[in-house]
């Protein structure tokens, strides 16, 4: 089945186009377009994502993404969708519906409602589904190229213990299967990402500071600075971040790195980093021992980090488990994700309303 998948709920817009196959235990996909469009500049100034504005970028790029998807011709103004356009036949229209920012969140879910209007006369069997953001994230691991053609080897990965971090969320839940899973825990303030992008606009860089922080971590010392990991020893799995964040605060208050300072603003990024990520990865291994899980899979914005990659495949080897990642590309927003968790949606017979939901959970 072909699905249109379309993804709005922060501030990437984002469109993409799926050939999706296959049952629930072994699904298979295949992307025929995926375009993204990064609101990073818009938002920049204000240090931060604004809903609204984040709701008029998406209002205005998406007519201009599905034209780009399909090669059409009209202009932003005259969105219209009608017999002579090309657009080849579409089984499923895909939408994040939850959770996220609202007002953007609406902006995907109107034009999702619009373009199934356009093309019902194509199509009238043609489906429109509401996908949750983070079933996104967790199914993104299908995406990744060890998978591809091996879906024998699927069901060998189970149970497995998901980790998904990104700017919003940091949860850690046990998957039995592609069907069914258990949240074991969660951030109980802010999100790991969160904590990355606010620890890099004190040290003066602009949102989004993860990629940042990993740079300058490269070249700082993670022992440099004692900073506390936030309920590293709790029998929990749930996360904390806004003791870590406020502890960096205080040490650059006292300490006061300049420009001129490179090497202690280094080795704060460093530090941060490690504390940041040594929470995420002792959690996900208790969890693998706990359950007698046969796999790791890490997805979400933060899953891009280097060192935290590189910290999962390290413990994965000593526990002798798998460690699956989606490729770079597929970690932060991206609507690829979207159109897999729509199909499996659609496998699972999951109805979700057609409304936005900002803090639905998973
Ligand atoms: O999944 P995502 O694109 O959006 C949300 O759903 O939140 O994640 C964005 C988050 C941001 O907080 C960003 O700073 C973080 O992912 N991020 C990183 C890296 N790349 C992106 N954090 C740490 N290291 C990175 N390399
Ligand atoms: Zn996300």
């Amino acid at each position: 089945m072909r699905i249109l998948a379309i993804e709005t709920s922060c501030d990437d817009t984002a469109i993409a186009l799926v050939e999706a196959s296959g049952t629930v235990s072994a699904p298979r996909f295949r992307v025929i377009k995926s375009i993204i469009s990064s609101q990073i500049d818009v938002h920049r100034p204000w240090g931060g994502v604004v809903p609204n504005l984040a709701k008029r970028e998406h209002i205005q790029n998406l007519p201009e993404i599905f034209r780009q998807i399909f090669n059409l011709q009209f202009s932003n103004n005259n969105f219209q969708i009608n017999s002579k356009s090309k657009i080849p036949k579409i089984d499923a229209i895909a939408v994040t519906v939850g959770p996220g920012l609202e007002p953007a969140l609406w902006a995907g879910i109107t034009f999702a409602k619009q373009v199934w209007q356009n093309l019902k006369s194509q199509n009238s069997n043609l489906k429109i589904i509401g996908v949750n953001h983070l079933e996104g994230h967790l199914y993104s691991f299908l995406l990744s190229q060890g998978l591809k053609n091996k879906n024998s080897k699927l069901k060998t990965l189970f149970p497995a213990i998901a980790l998904i971090v990104s700017g919003g969320h940091t949860i850690l839940l046990r998957m039995d299967s592609l069907a069914k899973w258990k949240m074991l825990g969660e951030t109980r303030d802010d999100a790991v990402g969160e904590s990355f992008d606010k620890v890099a606009k004190m040290l003066g860089f602009p949102y989004p500071g993860g990629p940042e922080i990993q740079r300058l971590a490269e070249s700082g010392d993670p022992r440099a600075i004692p900073f506390p990991s936030p309920m590293i020893g709790t029998k929990d799995y749930n996360f904390s971040y806004s003791g870590l964040k406020t502890s960096v605060l205080y040490y650059l208050r006292d300490h006061h790195p300049t420009t001129k300072n490179r090497k202690l603003k280094n080795d704060v990024a460093a530090s941060f980093q490690e504390a940041a990520l040594k929470v995420l990865v002792k959690k996900t291994e208790r969890a693998v021992r706990e359950f007698d899980a046969k796999t790791i899979l890490l997805s979400g914005g933060v899953a891009a980090n280097a060192s935290l990659r590189e910290k999962l495949s390290v413990e994965s080897e000593k526990l002798k488990v798998n460690f699956i990642a989606p490729p770079q590309s597929f970690n932060t927003d991206n609507a690829v994700m979207i159109a897999v968790a729509g199909y499996m949606s659609i496998l699972r017979k999951k109805n979700r309303k057609l409304a936005a939901d900002g803090t639905m959970g998973i």
